[in-house]
């Protein structure tokens, strides 16, 4: 599919315990610029046709400030849990004038997201492919512990990916999962929902990982915010994608 007929969710609810910021994390600035701001640019700049941004309910007017100029299909506020969050965003996402044949689903904390990530895996979601997201294979060594740190063994990490956003999905797969009914569970991710529709039988089709940018950091401690930004200036020095004015 071509981001000409993309719809994006932007999930942007949530409250950034982690981070401890005055404000929800989507709203923090890196580099001058909030997350939230930066993502809905650069998927702008991907030609992403509609975007739709989910935002933290206690918080319309701030997230409306923040966006200020840029055109999004819709502001909708988000639920409780991300998953709660997600299924708001695709209803106006599926809702829209113009039919979606794909839509993809991105973190607002993954602020370092690049246009030619956005344009890569929404490229991937076509024929045979139902969905595709961003991924990295593990690189660490992983061993099975308990909570104390005891060690009962290392777990062989090939075949093992890092998953990220966005996560891109067909509009008809989504239709299936929301027919299905089982698309209302919490899922750890939103590939997952296709997984487990996939095994019931309910759909069919491939669902591939495309190789991602090393930086696909999602800001969730305050020590990441200066490293995101610090990511942010060495591209803006070497003068490649993801610079938002
Ligand atoms: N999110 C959301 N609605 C929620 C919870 C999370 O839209 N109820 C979004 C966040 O805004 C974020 C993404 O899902 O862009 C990933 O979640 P996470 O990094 O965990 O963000 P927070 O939930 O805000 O952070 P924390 O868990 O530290 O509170
Ligand atoms: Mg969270």
């Amino acid at each position: 599919m071509t981001v000409r007929d993309a719809a994006l969710v932007v999930v942007a609810a949530g409250d950034g315990e982690r981070l401890g910021a005055d404000r929800p994390k989507a709203l923090v600035e890196v580099a001058g610029v909030s997350m939230i701001r930066r993502v809905v640019a650069t998927a702008l700049q991907a030609g992403i046709a509609s975007i739709v941004v989910v935002h933290h309910p206690a918080h319309h007017d701030d997230f409306e400030a923040a966006l200020a100029g840029l055109t999004v299909a819709a502001l909708v506020p988000g639920g409780v849990t991300r998953s709660a969050s997600v299924r708001a965003g695709l209803a106006a996402a599926l809702a829209a004038a113009r039919r979606p044949a794909v839509v993809g689903v991105h973190d607002a904390a993954r602020c370092l997201v690049t246009s030619a990530l956005f344009a890569e895996v929404f490229a991937a979601v076509a024929g045979e492919v139902i969905a595709a997201a961003p991924g990295l294979p593990v690189s660490d060594t992983l061993k099975v512990a308990d909570e104390s740190g005891a060690v009962a063994g290392t777990q062989d990490r090939g075949g093992l990916w890092a998953v990220h956003t966005p996560q891109v999905i067909a509009a008809t797969t989504w239709q299936a999962i929301l027919a299905w009914g089982e698309g209302g569970e919490e899922a750890t991710d939103d590939l997952a929902l296709v997984e487990r529709a996939r095994d019931a039988g309910v759909l069919a089709g491939t669902i591939r990982l495309v190789r991602s940018e090393d930086a696909a950091l999602k800001v969730t401690w305050p020590h990441d915010v200066e490293v995101a930004a610090a990511v942010l200036h060495h591209r803006e020095r070497r003068g490649s994608d993801g610079e938002v004015a």
